[in-house]
């Protein structure tokens, strides 16, 4: 059954950037983006790179650095190539000053 676990204190993703926790062994990228959490695989599907690690935030997009793949943080679906496959994505919460993904 899905639980919500502790990755961080609320004041540890900042807006407009992506960090990445590891959730029941999943590299999991939790990202704020107009006061809005989300939660998705840090693992792009392309050639793997991490998408914390750099990826361009826009909205409700992350784009990854390595050769430029967009993908939705809301669905994981893939917005621009050329990666083909969507990202995991997972429900992520707010409460008592920490963020919790649920996994
Ligand atoms: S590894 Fe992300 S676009 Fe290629």
């Amino acid at each position: 059954m899905a639980e919500f676990i502790t990755v961080a204190a609320t004041g540890d993703v900042e807006e407009g950037a992506a960090k990445a926790f590891e959730v029941k062994g999943a590299e999991v990228a939790v990202a704020r983006s107009g006061a809005t959490l989300y939660a998705f695989s840090d693992i792009c599907t392309h050639r793997h790179c991490n998408l914390s690690m750099g990826g361009e935030i826009d909205g409700t997009t992350i784009q990854c650095e390595c050769h430029g793949s967009m993908f939705s943080m809301e669905t994981g679906e893939v917005i621009e190539g050329p990666a083909t496959e969507p990202i995991k994505t997972y429900g992520v919460r707010e409460q008592d000053g920490q963020i919790q993904v649920e996994a």
